[in-house]
């Protein structure tokens, strides 16, 4: 195992079908006023706002509300809420949602008591908070993102075209996660699905890089293998708890940092995914899995002895009598086959992308080092292509 690091995941998580319990006791810890934050609707169709709501009420809290957070949060949403959470001098913001609620909540959180423009601040220059941070806290009704035990806030500037993500550090990451897999329940399919492939892809994004013997790849190839058999239960059985439960505790997992210990990554599925998301709006996961194999295949001969013990590792591709390339493909070909059982999107065209926004995706794409190849923007081009239906 290469690499310097340290080690530090601050957020407290509570999980299970009783977690909610949990709040009385967090809510104990902040101040009297509390911005609740939630997206579109679904948490009152469900019946979690109500019990929310009964909680910060009986614990005493001044309930400052912030609904209406759109699947990738916009810059213009964000300014609101610094608002809104400025006028009301909140102490705690409590997201309940997916990973748009908690990361949206994050971007707040380190904009209230900071005078410069969120957007220019952390999404252009990539500065670091030097103000106050409000703590945040999550009630999770979306397994995916990790955005429940991370520092990452994507915003979305329209305008400008460009999705973009800062990973803040430990001071960002929510103090406390609520995690019952009972409210990933009332999730649609498309998004159950899409959240299942961003999982996967946060662990394939650090496992694809280094030579090293090295113990995250391990503890990847088992994040791996047990979101796959989840994940075919829970597309015929979407109210199993058990497979439920585990998707919700690997999306956690996947990106709270620690299978990117002593690796480099260069995220650079997530960098095409961003961009076909900022000229789409197309939903997170899917992004993600429209772009995945024709950059997969294309960089696998570059990282060939990776693409070779994914293959017999993760999809138990048998090795016998074939050559390093064959596996390698062969294990390819087992996770396509495994997303077109999950119904994913398979090209951007499906997503809304035509081949005349193609150079502008490309121009959007952060070009990142870290990975088996450092691309340059016609490979970046071909890729897109490629993934055009
Ligand atoms: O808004 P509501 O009505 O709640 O509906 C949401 C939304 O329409 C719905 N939903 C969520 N929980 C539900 C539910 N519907 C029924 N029952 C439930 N229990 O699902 C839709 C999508 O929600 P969203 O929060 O947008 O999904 P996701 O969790 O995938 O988050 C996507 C955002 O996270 C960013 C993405 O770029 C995107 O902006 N990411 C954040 C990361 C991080 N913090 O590290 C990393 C990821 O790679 C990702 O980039
Ligand atoms: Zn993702």
């Amino acid at each position: 195992m290469l690499g310097n690091f340290e080690y530090h995941n601050p957020t407290k998580l509570y999980f299970g079908d009783e977690s909610l319990q949990y709040l009385n006791t967090e809510l104990k810890n902040y101040g009297k006023n509390v911005m609740l934050v939630y997206g579109g609707g679904s948490i009152k169709k469900s019946g979690l706002y109500d019990e929310i709501v009964d909680i910060l009420k009986e614990n005493g809290k001044n309930i400052v509300e912030d609904s209406g957070v759109m699947p990738n949060p916009t810059v213009e949403k964000l300014n609101e809420g610094v608002k809104i959470a400025r006028e009301n001098n909140v102490d705690l913001i409590l997201a309940v949602g997916g990973g748009s609620v908690c990361d949206y909540s994050k971007a707040v959180s380190v904009s209230v008591h900071c005078n410069d423009d969120p957007w220019e601040k952390y999404y252009i220059r990539f500065e670091e908070p030097d103000c106050k941070i409000v703590p945040v806290g999550c009630v999770l009704t979306m397994a995916g993102t990790g955005s429940e035990m991370n520092g990452g806030a994507v915003i979305t500037n329209h305008e400008t075209k460009q999705k973009i993500g800062h990973v803040f550090g430990d001071n960002v990451m929510p103090k406390f996660s609520i995690l019952n897999p009972k409210y990933t329940m009332t999730l649609p399919k498309y998004q159950m699905c899409a959240g299942i492939y961003d999982i996967m892809n946060h662990i394939c994004e650090q496992y694809f890089s280094g030579e090293d013997d090295n113990t995250s790849d391990y503890i990847s190839e088992a994040l791996m293998k047990s979101v796959i058999a989840a994940s075919r239960i829970a597309k015929d059985d979407p109210n199993n708890y058990e497979a439920r439960s585990n998707i919700m505790w690997t999306a956690a997992w996947a990106l709270n940092t620690l299978v990117a210990k002593g690796k480099s990554t260069d995220w650079m599925v997530h960098m095409l995914g961003q961009s076909v998301g900022a000229y789409t709006d197309a939903t997170h996961g899917m992004t993600l899995a429209a772009v995945s194999l024709p950059y997969y295949r294309y960089i696998m001969k570059y990282g060939l002895p990776k693409f070779k013990r994914f293959a017999v590792n993760v999809w138990d591709v048998d090795p016998a009598g074939k050559s390093d390339e064959q596996i390698a493909a062969e294990g390819l070909n087992a996770m396509e086959s495994w997303m077109n059982e999950l119904g994913l999107v398979m090209n951007i065209s499906d997503l809304g992308a035509t081949a005349d926004m193609i150079e502008g995706i490309a121009d959007g794409t952060i070009i990142m080092t870290g990975g088996y190849k450092v691309l340059d923007r016609d490979e970046i081009i071909g890729i897109l292509k490629a993934s055009l239906k």
